[in-house]
């Protein structure tokens, strides 16, 4: 890890805690002002070995086994957060007059950087073309992020949070289990326009598709997200298509289908939607006084139905699996639905539990076979949910090779 001089670099700590955490080995290299910001004894305590800032020896609590090219033959993968304009421009120009850059000059393992800056310097021709021209070398990028800055302003530049860069680094580093796959996956909901400004959505905040998304890519699967309705913003490695309707999901979903080895629709897409979208606010004042509006609602094509039936007529070997949001009689509910749209497995949420379903972190699901088996899952997070559902997939996978 190589830390340079951002105000961002308060949060290296946390970053270092969570790879630590997730098992990987940390090393921390600092520029002389980087230890400014943060700690180089905050560093060393989180990864246990020495944190070095000086391309020399003769610190005196830093042994000269910070030695720059020892360090970058050991590294699987550099990561540089935050990454400055000023290092961006030194990593493109090739510099090595500090440990930091000498390091990332002598590695040859990949580099991932996170960049953190000023907008204004973000958006300076300078840094863009350094950034085109160190991806155009293979270095991978993640964030930086739009929001309130540091230094005042609003705009693109804050660094990435820990988790996001500690999703990019198990990226980076890239396990094999899915290499050569292609996951669809649906997440969201459908918004059905009833007008130009009103329209019927539905309580899906996207987290639970989202969350499969992103552990497939991080295990090294081609991801392509059809994302209805949500705020979050795309995991690292994921292609994202946006689409509005239920009907725009679908055209959305048939054209990626082709290339699909494994379809995952978590999406909650509207039954049914309004019959004869106005292309104009309905303005109140039309209506009669006190008579109500009354819209006809028609049912929309539903997808998964389709995906399978095309699947199997195709005889293309492709896994697919749906979601149920249930909200009593879960099981039974969810035997039925998987029996009428023909898919691999149903992944059947209890929405009437307020820690599960739409909307929240966590969610309690049974997986459902066509063969009426039913696995039940305790409350978990939508990530290890994502989880446990990929390793499903994995074993439905082997059954078709
Ligand atoms: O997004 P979150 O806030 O994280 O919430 C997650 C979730 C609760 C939305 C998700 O886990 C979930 O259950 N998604 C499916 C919700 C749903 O639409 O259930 P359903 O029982 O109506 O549909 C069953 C399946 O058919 C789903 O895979 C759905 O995508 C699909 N479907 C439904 C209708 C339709 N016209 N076309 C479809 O493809």
């Amino acid at each position: 890890m190589a830390v340079s001089a951002g105000i961002a670099a308060y949060k290296v700590p946390e970053l270092v805690r969570a790879l630590v955490r997730e098992g990987h080995a940390v090393r921390c290299v600092l520029t002389p002002n980087a230890t400014r910001f943060v700690s180089p004894l905050v560093l060393e305590t989180l990864t246990g070995h020495p944190a070095g800032h000086q391309l020399f020896a003769g610190q005196a609590a830093v042994p000269s086994e910070i030695d720059h090219i020892a360090l970058a033959d050991w590294a699987d993968l550099c990561v540089v957060a935050p990454a400055t304009a000023d290092l961006l421009a030194r990593l493109r120009a090739g510099m090595a007059d500090d440990l930091v850059s000498a390091t990332l000059l002598a590695t040859r393992a990949p580099l991932l950087v996170a960049p953190a800056m000023n907008v204004n310097m973000w958006e300076h021709p300078a840094t863009r073309e350094n950034l085109e021209v160190l991806v155009g070398r293979g270095v991978r990028t993640v964030g930086p992020e739009s929001g309130e800055l540091a230094c005042g302003w609003e705009g693109q530049g804050r660094m990435s949070e820990p988790a996001e860069i500690a999703a990019a680094v198990a990226l980076a580093l890239g396990s094999e289990a899915m290499r050569g796959e292609t996951v669809l996956v649906t997440a969201g909901g459908t918004r059905e326009p009833i007008d130009t400004v009103r329209a019927i959505a539905n309580r899906s905040s996207g987290r639970m598709g989202f969350a499969v998304a992103a552990e497939a890519a991080r295990r090294g699967a081609r991801v392509v997200l059809v994302a209805g309705s949500t705020s979050l913003p795309t995991p690292p490695g994921v292609e994202r298509i946006d689409v509005g309707s239920a009907l725009e999901m679908r055209d959305a979903v048939l054209a990626a289908l082709p290339d699909a080895t494994v379809v995952v629709k978590a999406a909650a897409v509207a039954d049914f939607r309004p019959a004869s979208p106005q292309e104009h606010k309905i303005k109140k004042e039309t209506l009669p006084e006190g008579e109500s509006l009354h819209l006809e609602l028609v049912p929309n094509p539903d997808i998964l139905a389709e995906l399978c039936r095309l699947t199997r007529e195709s005889g293309a070997q492709r896994v697919i699996v749906g979601f149920a949001a249930e909200s009593h009689d879960v099981v039974a509910a969810a035997c039925r639905k998987i029996a009428r749209k023909g898919c691999d497995l149903l992944v059947a949420n209890d929405v009437s539990r307020s820690d599960a379903g739409f909307d929240v972190d966590t969610n309690a699901v049974h997986f459902v076979s066509p063969d009426g088996e039913v696995e039940e899952l305790p409350l978990l997070s939508k990530q290890e949910v994502a989880v446990q559902l990929l390793d499903r997939v994995a074993k439905l996978r082997d059954g078709h090779r």
